[in-house]
């Protein structure tokens, strides 16, 4: 395995977390309305879940000789619940691709891989999830009634 490499690609990943660590808390404080109920939950556990795979590639990064980034990208921001979990699942499945990339680049380090595949199947169920929000909350609007929706939406 190229070290350099997986260090590299392990910060790539440390970036993102730290991304959706600072996008979901975010999206807790700024969820209003009906919605706020379980989303501001959901928002903060996902925030929570962000952070505890910073920690455990933040451990690994400096393991592999490595310095952790500090450096996040950029949060995505919305006052509607529809567009935060649209932000949320283009978040999640970016995640899936990092660790797919770092699966790829760290084969040969069995106990990282061991590690990282507990990780993208943790972003893939987030996925999962978020494609089945999303599907109920066009079907809750949907039985607001089309005038009702399309006064939400519009
Ligand atoms: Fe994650």
């Amino acid at each position: 395995m190229d070290k350099q490499k997986a260090i590299d690609k392990l910060n790539e990943i440390l970036k993102h977390e730290w991304t959706g660590l600072a996008q979901y808390a975010q999206q807790a404080f700024l969820v209003r309305g009906l919605w706020r109920e379980p989303y501001a939950k959901m928002f903060f556990e996902s925030a929570e879940e962000c952070f505890r795979h910073a920690k455990l590639i933040g451990e690994k990064i400096v393991a592999l000789g490595g310095v952790p980034t500090l450096e996040r990208g950029t949060v995505q921001q919305s006052t509607d619940v529809r567009q935060m979990l649209q932000h949320a699942l283009a978040f999640e499945q970016a995640a899936v691709e990092h660790y797919r990339q770092a699966l790829e680049i760290c084969a040969e380090d069995r106990p990282l891989v061991v590690l990282l595949e507990d990780l993208i199947l943790e972003e893939q169920q987030g996925v999962d999830e978020l494609q089945k929000l999303l599907q109920e909350h066009a079907a809750a609007e949907a039985s607001l009634g089309p005038q009702q929706a399309q006064e939400r939406a519009g």
